[in-house]
């Protein structure tokens, strides 16, 4: 049984889902972090890999960029794949002075301009939010590798390039750590689905301090922080 966006049967597919945006990523986690990884379905060049991690079944999927984009590939894998836990792996821009360059961010709520927190209540503006296990699990493996963590909401924008900058003190002064692209998306896609979900970012750049140019090794290892952190919420 085939979806419009994944070519394989349900079985294909593990109940626990490491979700980055790039497929790069995700196959990059299958080489480098499962065993057995075999690639389950390749529609648009989105890779799905399934294999083991730590001896627990996992999927590496990319959800490529932005709430619509994530939110066809998590809706199918919810609906019709029997996935119980997708947990984003990905970046994020420093919004809060709290956080820094390098630091890993884990999202209680994303806060959103997309209309997937308004559109399914009308009327009401839905609170995002990530599965209390999963944060649990990804905040407990972060602390235990000696990142420095930090908990709270993040902001999911629809445009990368946006001409309303000036509405980001307003959500600095609200506490929100950081800006991304999906965070928002997933949360949406896992409560209306019955079903659990996580992001785990690391900030790539600070909006406020204009920090940020890593080298390739630099992101490369600060990846592998998130990953085991978005493990521990999956396994959590
Ligand atoms: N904006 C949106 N998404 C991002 C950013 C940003 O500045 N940095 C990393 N992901």
């Amino acid at each position: 049984m085939a979806t419009p966006h994944i070519a394989c049967e349900p079985g294909d597919i593990a109940p626990l889902v490491l979700m980055p945006g790039d497929p790069k990523r995700a196959e990059r986690i299958a080489r480098t972090r499962m065993e057995g990884a075999r690639l389950v379905s390749d529609v648009r060049g989105i890779g799905a890999w399934t294999g083991t991690i730590d001896g627990v079944p996992m999927t590496a999927m990319a959800s490529g960029m932005g709430v619509p984009s994530l939110s066809i590939y998590a809706t199918e894998l919810f609906t019709q794949f029997g996935v119980e836990r997708i947990c984003r792996v990905g970046t994020c821009g420093g919004i809060s002075r709290k956080v820094a360059v390098k630091d890993v961010v884990v999202a209680s709520a994303a806060h959103t301009n997309s209309s997937v927190a308004t559109i399914d209540v009308p009327g009401v503006s839905l609170s995002l939010t990530a599965s209390f296990d999963m944060l649990r699990g990804a905040v407990d493996a972060a602390r235990a590798s000696g990142k420095r963590v930090h908990v709270g909401p993040v902001y999911t924008s629809d445009l990368f390039y946006s001409s309303r900058m000036d509405i980001v003190p307003a959500l600095d002064k609200l506490g929100t750590l950081g800006v991304e692209m999906e965070a928002a998306g997933l949360f949406a896609c896992a409560l209306a689905a019955g079903k659990e979900a996580a992001a785990v970012l690391t900030v790539s750049d600070h909006l406020f301090d204009g920090s940020g140019d890593l080298t390739s090794e630099e992101r490369e290892s600060l990846f592998q922080d998130s990953l085991e952190a978005a493990i521990g919420a999956l396994k959590a």
